[in-house]
């Protein structure tokens, strides 16, 4: 994947969790434009080993002179967003990919209803450009824990007006998911990001009330968690590479050399999808791609979020 070379221009802190970090070219090239609800992924040197993250593109999508992304602090991470937060400071390099949009807004939908939960709210950012740009019609419903968690609201409310609702747990208000979508015209879109049981709730219930699969479209990032060490031996070249605690499967690949595919590294696109030719012991799932069978079957692993407790395991790679 293409890869670019950024600095880090300005870095804002928009809630007690959440960092705002803008990005300019080291060589003072422009960007590529991109569309709304694409993301980047970010290479980290952490002790000596790179970790990549995957973060949603905020800024317009026909701005070439600076990338925005937002990252929330997560203390039970492997580190790659505590690395965001305490290591990188305005000046900082950093190297990116160039946008890739899995979770693009639908041309042909009549209206489109954006929900957000937390963090989830960035990739509406950038969508909001393309919506507000082409006169689509829309509603955005953005969820939050307390209205100082609420990032990016006050600009939301002055792009948005009534479009933008707002929904603050400790003020007790909540989204009835059921009611916001039995209420939508013929034809309309839904698009989910934030937590998962929000995206499970949205995606049940709009199953549920009977909206065609190809209307209803969420992203839901999940952070690769740490686990055990093992060790996988790949058919093709019969090397054997360890998996230390903190890196993915993914990322002990590509520290090894070898060519793996990736886009989202969230578990979420399936890109990265590898079959497993033998096992001796059990793949540990977190990726939201395949399905509960092939889970159970455990004859594939989408390295960039699931790990393995084995003493053997053969990949066809
Ligand atoms: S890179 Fe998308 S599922 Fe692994």
């Amino acid at each position: 994947m293409s890869t670019v070379n950024v600095r880090v221009a300005a870095i804002e802190q928009v809630t007690p969790m959440i960092k705002h970090f803008t990005l300019v070219r080291e060589d003072g090239q422009a960007f590529p434009t991109f569309s709304g609800g694409s993301h980047v992924v970010v290479a980290m040197d952490i002790n000596g080993r790179t970790h990549r993250n995957a973060y949603s593109m905020m800024g317009a999508p026909e701005d070439t002179q600076a990338y925005h992304i937002s990252v929330r602090r997560e203390e039970r991470s492997r580190g790659g967003s505590v690395f965001m937060h305490d290591n990188v400071v305005e000046g900082s390099s950093l190297q990116i990919t160039l946008p890739v949009n899995l979770f693009a807004l639908s041309k042909l939908g009549r209206k489109h209803i954006l929900i957000a939960g937390g963090i989830g709210i960035t990739p509406f950012m950038s969508q909001l450009h393309d919506i507000q740009r082409n006169g689509y019609s829309y509603e955005l419903h953005y969820a939050f824990r307390s209205p100082e968690h609420g990032a990016f609201s006050g600009q939301l409310k002055a792009r948005c007006g009534d479009l933008a609702h707002f929904y603050a747990d400790s003020l007790g208000r909540k989204l009835d998911i059921r009611a916001l979508l039995s209420a939508q015209p013929l034809g309309s879109h839904v698009y989910v990001c934030g937590p998962a049981s929000m995206v499970t709730a949205v995606l049940e219930t709009a199953r549920e009330l009977g909206w065609p699969e190809n209307h209803i479209h969420s992203e839901q990032f999940s952070a690769p968690p740490t686990g055990d060490a093992f060790k996988v031996r790949l058919a093709k070249s019969n090397i054997e590479v360890e998996v230390p605690s903190d890196i993915t499967l993914l990322e002990a690949l590509e520290t090894a050399g070898v060519n793996a595919e990736s886009l989202c590294r969230g578990g979420a696109c399936g890109r990265c999808e590898l079959d497993v030719l033998e096992l001796d012991g059990e793949i540990f799932h977190h990726d939201h791609y395949l399905s509960d069978a092939e889970k159970a079957a455990g004859r594939k692993i989408m390295p960039c979020v699931s790990r393995a407790r084995c003493t053997h395991m053969l990949l066809n790679i």
